[in-house]
């Protein structure tokens, strides 16, 4: 297999025998863009499993997306896409940068999710980023915010109801969308509690919250989510 590109967290393969796409998801935890840098054991092959069931019950739902399969321990097929380098943030709760940029009270329910779009650029720091301004930097057109949006609202009502029967509470999540060979917007990247945050009935964090705030037992609670999610 050819490796074609690699992320902080991730790796992507081509396989040119059977002209397929892999993601391969690494040990390493990283936060604050690369300031903070561990490797922990067993996370790749822990958050492959979880990214699975939720693609899996996304799927079930109808969106559209890069995931195929589990191919591997720490390895997912996915087909080719061009991905679109924006983040995609849903928040059902007030937590994390969104209180340092505007004057929302920390536990806040939003009557609606809220959707917000970063651009990735680690020179930059991911700033947010409109339609406009995608436009011009040629990133994607305008109405393919509008596509972005609606997926993300309905990934986060699957994502919602299935975290709320695992007893979990998602605060908010990033998700990443590519280009499929029709040229279709698709769910692609992965979803775990790496770009999930995630918290127990009480208050719990489970998710990598617990390695930005140095808090430990980051992989127990990796394990807990998997756990949980497994029993569905
Ligand atoms: P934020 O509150 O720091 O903007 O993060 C919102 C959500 O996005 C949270 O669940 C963590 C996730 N996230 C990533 O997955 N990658 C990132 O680089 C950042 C900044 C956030
Ligand atoms: N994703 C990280 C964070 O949430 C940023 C990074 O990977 O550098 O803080």
């Amino acid at each position: 297999m050819k490796l074609i590109r690699e992320g902080k967290t991730k790796k992507v393969f081509f396989d040119p025998k059977k002209k397929k796409f892999f993601l391969q998801f690494k040990n390493d935890i990283t936060a604050f863009n690369m300031k903070k840098h561990e490797i922990m054991a067993e996370k790749g092959e822990v958050n492959c499993e979880i990214t699975t069931i939720l693609f899996g019950k996304l799927k079930e739902k109808r969106i559209p997306m890069a995931f195929k399969r589990r191919a591997g321990k720490d390895l997912i097929e996915v087909s080719d896409v061009r991905m679109i380098p924006i983040e995609v943030v849903v928040r059902n709760i007030a937590y994390g940068s969104i209180l340092k940029r505007y004057n929302f009270k920390e536990g806040f329910k939003f009557s609606e999710p809220l959707v917000e779009f970063f651009y990735k650029d680690d020179a930059r720091d991911d700033p947010p980023i409109s339609p406009r301004i995608a436009e011009l930097l040629k990133v994607c057109r305008r109405e393919d915010f509008e596509k972005m949006e609606k997926l993300a609202i309905a990934i986060n009502d699957v994502l919602k109801t299935a975290f709320r029967a695992a007893g979990i509470t998602l605060v908010d999540f990033k998700i990443e969308f590519g280009f499929n060979e029709k040229g279709r917007i698709v769910l692609s990247d992965e979803i775990d509690p790496d770009s999930c945050r995630l918290w127990d009935k009480k208050g719990e964090m489970l998710d990598k919250e617990r390695f930005r705030k140095g808090m430990g037992n980051v992989m127990e609670s990796y394990k807990e989510i998997l756990r949980r999610l497994k029993r569905l």
